[in-house]
């Protein structure tokens, strides 16, 4: 048994339409009344389903310049990789919302595949852009909501505290409404480190900050996400 997630990379990793409801807090009529980002998106089928209801949503990945068959190749190497090291850390999760490993694998698919099948036609479309954060090429204010989830602070072994402040800002940037980021824990289960630095940052830059329950726990303790909202300017 370990206490942490024993991975080599940022895995190209994807979750569904009511995974991302769910983990978010999000009721779905605040997303039909504007446009929403998913960044980073990975292999999520968040934005398929969510055009499909038609709301305006957007995703975007430092992997989105590979194509489709790439792209589906990778995802399911990577749930592999992940999955192989599962058993070590099982007792780490709470087995409510998913009953066993074999579930989360067939929803990881299940993603994994409506993505891909929607990817080469939303491309052409622009509803799947490639982005390297800490840098976005939407204009400032393009979205109402932005969703960022599993990779600031979850990664927060090898992501500097630089780089999330710089994303954070750069999330903040293309945001007219709010910025809702999931998990506040690591690869390790424990709180992110440096939350505290990260939130007095915010709160200098005249960002409002709030961190708010949602009903969804699997990861053990994270079961919370950090809204934040463009204030008047610097305080
Ligand atoms: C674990 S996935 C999370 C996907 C999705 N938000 C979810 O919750 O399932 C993390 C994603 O971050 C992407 N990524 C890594 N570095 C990035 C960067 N600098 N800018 C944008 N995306 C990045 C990876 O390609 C990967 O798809």
């Amino acid at each position: 048994m370990r206490d942490s997630l024993d991975i080599d990379r940022i895995a190209f990793f994807g979750r569904t339409y009511r995974e991302y409801l769910d983990m978010f807090g999000l009721n779905e009529d605040v997303l039909r009344k504007g446009r929403i980002l998913d960044c980073p998106a990975g292999a999520s089928s968040f934005t398929v389903e969510a055009r499909a209801k038609g709301i305006n949503a957007t995703a975007t990945d430092i992997l989105y310049g590979l194509d489709a068959d790439t792209l589906l190749q990778k995802g399911r190497k990577d749930i592999g990789h992940v999955f192989e090291k599962f058993d070590e850390v099982a007792h780490l999760y709470v087995w409510n919302y998913y009953k066993s490993k074999d579930e989360v694998m067939a929803v990881r698919t299940k993603a994994l595949e409506l993505f891909t099948a929607d990817f080469s036609a939303g491309k052409e479309e622009d509803r799947y852009v490639r982005a390297e954060l800490p840098h976005l090429s939407f204009p400032d204010k393009a979205f109402d909501v932005v969703l960022s989830s599993n990779f600031l602070f979850l990664y927060g072994d090898r992501l500097d505290l630089d780089f999330h402040k710089a994303s954070l800002m750069e999330l903040l940037r293309v945001c007219s409404g709010e910025v809702r980021l999931f998990p506040l824990i690591g690869l390790d289960f424990k709180p992110y480190p440096y939350l505290d630095d990260v939130v007095e940052f915010l709160h200098n830059e005249g960002v409002m900050v709030e961190t708010i329950g949602v009903p969804f726990e699997f990861q053990k303790g994270a079961n919370r996400v950090l809204r934040l909202r463009n204030g008047q300017g610097k305080v």
